[in-house]
């Protein structure tokens, strides 16, 4: 399912700037790819995280002592974010891994974040994947889907596209979510506050498999994600600010074309609005007497 939608000067930058490993040109816009030393930072428990002698492929892993995490070392403000990641498989139900995006290293509570969350599972059960949007510290934007292939079994893609129009959250370059930004003072879209990227892996048996019926069964442990291939194509941030701050449409993730979706990804689109939503909030009105601000912008627009 790997589609490409670039325009080939951009998939060309893009491989040269593979090729050279890490560049952050004079505009503070970034291409990453690298090792993870370069792009990351542990956040907690350093003896959970291991990578591959070639340092390419990341393992997190979570035990009845703690799980681990990692975020990058830079703040971006707008761009593309992507990641493979291959997660738990047997038996995982409880477990969650998140690859997310947050204006803060905490639960602060004016944070803005973006979130992947991808819900284990017992073993043979399907993984759901949980999306969600904070701004100013206030969330309650969750959807679930789930996906059309067994994401324990092989590494896929996990992209989130952010420019001042939209936040898209795509699964192997199928658009999955569309947030956008209605452009007025009262909109529910976090474009202020530059952001980290993050994973982590830990245990939600609380509430995350059935509702927090299934619990974590802690004889099958160590529980172990997997992760390769980051790359960022974005604005970096650099204090008080960078030159890429305002919505130029220099690139090619800030241009016209990417602030809607193409004709190919409405066809993704709808498809997966038929056959993947498990849970959207827009549409719970017993959750919601009136309905956040957003959910009368349209996906297609
Ligand atoms: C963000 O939230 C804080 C604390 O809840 C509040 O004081 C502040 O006014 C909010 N900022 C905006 C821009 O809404
Ligand atoms: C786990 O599997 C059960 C049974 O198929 C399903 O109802 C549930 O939605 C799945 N995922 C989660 C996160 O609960």
């Amino acid at each position: 399912m790997e589609r490409r939608v670039f325009p080939m000067a951009t998939s060309l930058l893009f491989i040269a700037a593979l090729m050279a490993g890490v560049c952050v040109s004079a505009d503070n816009t970034a291409v990453s790819k690298g090792s993870f030393k370069d792009n990351f930072d542990i956040m907690w428990s350093e003896e959970h995280f291991k990578t591959s002698a070639d340092g390419q492929i990341w393992y997190l892993s979570l035990d009845k002592e703690t799980g681990c995490g990692f975020q990058t070392k830079q703040r971006y403000r707008f761009g593309w974010f992507s990641m493979k990641l291959k997660l738990v498989g047997g038996d995982s139900a409880g477990v969650v891994t998140a690859y997310y995006m947050c204006s803060e290293n905490g639960a602060g509570p004016t944070r803005d974040e973006l979130d992947f969350e991808f819900l284990g599972n017992r073993t043979g059960q399907p993984y759901l994947i949980q999306t969600n949007v904070f701004k100013n510290g206030t969330g309650n934007r969750e959807m679930r889907h789930s996906l059309w292939f067994d994401p324990t079994e092989d590494y896929h893609t996990y992209s989130i596209l952010w420019n001042n129009h939209q936040i898209v959250f795509f699964v192997d370059r199928v658009p999955i979510r569309v947030h956008k930004n209605n452009g007025e003072a009262n909109n529910f879209f976090p474009n202020e506050k530059p952001m980290y990227l993050f994973s982590s892996i830990w245990n939600a048996d609380d509430w995350a498999t059935r509702g927090g019926l299934e619990k974590t069964d802690w004889k099958k442990s160590p529980f172990v994600s997997s992760y390769k291939d980051f790359s960022v194509d974005g604005c970096q941030w650099k204090d008080p600010y960078p030159d890429c701050v305002s919505t130029t449409t220099d690139h090619w993730w800030d241009k016209y074309d990417a602030w809607h979706l193409s004709e190919s990804q409405k066809k993704d689109y709808a498809w997966v609005q038929r056959n993947l939503v498990i849970y959207d909030y827009c549409k719970d009105t017993e959750r919601f007497t009136t309905l956040p601000v957003e959910c009368s912008l349209s996906p297609w627009d």
